[in-house]
């Protein structure tokens, strides 16, 4: 058994789990076509396009088809909210990396709105998927700094290095049993 990840964008998370050799990867998902499907398939990973149309019921049951038996969802840049019906089948084996310290800046353009509101440190956080928009129990956090002179793109780059070494951690350690959940606090073991 293994686990599906899901994606919308470059894939380089996708890249970094590859990579790391993190666990068997059984198939990529993603919403529309994008970058990741052909990191995917030149991996000789199983690729499915599931494509939103306004129902996201309709939307996570088929998620949930083409992920089969797999053990966890694993949301590398996915741009999509999964419904309820997910978090049911998968209680604590879904999670999410978002390039902010959260519960600092959550939804889109997280980096540009850490360089608007000024702050000097900012980072990536991965969690624990639950119904609300990147909200779940915090599994693990890297701090990044903000640097003068820094743009949404210089910025969100830094965090990305740190982003490719944290999330094959997490998964890692997901995989193997190693993470719990009290309420809001996530204990590794
Ligand atoms: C990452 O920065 C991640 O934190 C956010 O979307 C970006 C995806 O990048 N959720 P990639 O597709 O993995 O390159």
């Amino acid at each position: 058994m293994g686990y599906a990840v899901l994606v919308s964008g470059a894939g380089s998370n996708l890249e970094a789990l590859i990579k790391a050799g993190v666990g068997a990867i059984e198939v990529v998902v993603a919403d529309i076509e994008c970058a990741a499907l052909a990191k995917a398939k030149s991996a000789g990973i199983d690729t499915h396009v599931v494509p939103y149309q306004g129902d996201r019921s309709s939307f996570t049951s088929e998620i949930l088809d083409v992920a089969g038996d797999a053990e966890a969802l694993v949301l590398a840049g996915f741009m999509r909210i999964l419904g309820k019906e997910a978090i049911a089948r998968f209680p604590n084996r879904i999670v999410n990396i978002h390039p902010s310290l959260l519960p600092s800046f959550p939804g889109l353009d997280a980096v540009a709105q850490a360089l608007a509101a000024g702050v000097k440190v900012t980072g990536a956080t991965v969690h624990f998927v639950d119904e609300l928009l990147d909200h779940g129990p915090i599994i693990a956090q890297k701090a990044v700094p903000v640097l003068p002179g820094d743009n949404a793109c210089s910025l969100h780059k830094r965090i990305q290095i740190e982003e490719h070494a944290l999330y094959p951690r997490v998964v890692e350690a997901l995989l193997a049993g190693r993470l719990s959940v009290e309420g809001r606090t996530v204990s590794w073991s």
